[in-house]
């Protein structure tokens, strides 16, 4: 496995390589989440390439850049033993040189949801995105379906900005009482550990009140909001029930839809989200 740091050495590998690329953004802490993408993209091109950049332009200025875990030693071996032909682990200054002007911006979709409570978030996202989608040429690239409204952004710019690559959308892996894997999962104390399973209780009881028939988006908003408020571990930020391409919220569940949740779990910030198939 090439593990690489600057651009002039990637696109020295880039340029050797031949067949098909898969490549599968990161910001490093992998768990199994993660891997799950690496696996398909291994199970669907000739060469994978997995980059591991924590990205300070997604970050604000009172959220956790300084804090976010790291570990590259434990990802480079993960990686090598997933498989991974090269790995990218540029610093700030190669993805963001002092001189970088340029910014991506998705407009309304990146607004809503993630994007109201996270002001800029996408704009960091979707300009890296950019960047490495530019420098990789990939033929296909992978992003987890547990940041649903990340992969509709990344999906708008793709098809925007005429990038010749294909995005997957590769489903949520949880833990085995439900909660979505995540590297902020670190954060949680053990009494939070517990406390943070009601969001993927909420959002079961909602899928299977919505699988009974229910079409009423504001009666599936308020059975997570139940589920929710009885741990007084967690605080709300959002339950949205919303067309799952334009992320405008639903009365009706009458296409295919998102019902997604923010919340905070003592200090962590979390999220999650099912799809809603008509
Ligand atoms: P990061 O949070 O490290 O996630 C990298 C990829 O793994 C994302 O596509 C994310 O959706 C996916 N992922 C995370 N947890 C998952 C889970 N439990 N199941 C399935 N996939 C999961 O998302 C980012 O980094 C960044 O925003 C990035 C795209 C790298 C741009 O900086």
């Amino acid at each position: 496995m090439h593990v690489v740091e600057t651009i002039e050495d990637l696109r020295a590998w880039r340029n050797s390589i031949a067949g098909t690329l898969g490549l599968v953004p990161t910001m490093g802490y992998l768990h199994a989440g993660h891997l799950a993408l690496v696996r398909r993209a291994r199970e669907g091109n000739d060469c994978v390439a997995v980059t591991i950049f924590v990205n300070p332009r997604q970050f604000g200025p009172s959220e956790d850049l300084a804090s976010y875990p790291r570990d590259t030693a434990r990802d480079l071996l993960l990686l090598d033993e997933a498989g991974v032909d090269l790995v990218f682990v540029p610093s700030v200054a190669e993805m963001f040189p002092p001189d970088f002007a340029t910014t991506v911006d998705v407009g309304s979709l990146a607004e809503r949801l993630e994007g109201a409570s996270r002001p800029g978030h996408f704009r960091g996202v979707a300009t890296v995105v950019a960047r490495l989608l530019n420098l990789f040429r990939p033929t296909r690239a992978y992003f987890g379906q547990k940041d649903a409204q990340q992969v509709a952004v990344v999906c708008r710019m793709a098809a925007d900005l005429a990038l010749s690559v294909e995005i997957i959308a590769v489903p949520t892996v949880r833990d085995i009482d439900g909660l979505a894997l995540s590297s902020r999962n670190v954060y949680l104390s053990a009494e939070e550990r517990a406390a943070a399973r009601a969001l993927a209780r909420g959002l079961r009881r909602a899928l299977s009140l919505f699988e009974a028939g229910e079409r009423d988006a504001d009666s599936l908003r308020q059975i997570v909001r139940d589920e929710l408020g009885v741990e007084r571990l967690i605080r709300i930020d959002y339950v949205s029930v919303a067309d799952g391409v334009s992320l405008d919220e639903l009365v009706q569940v009458d296409r295919p839809a998102t019902l997604s949740i923010a919340a905070w779990v003592g200090r962590t910030r979390l999220i999650d989200n099912v799809a809603l198939e008509v």
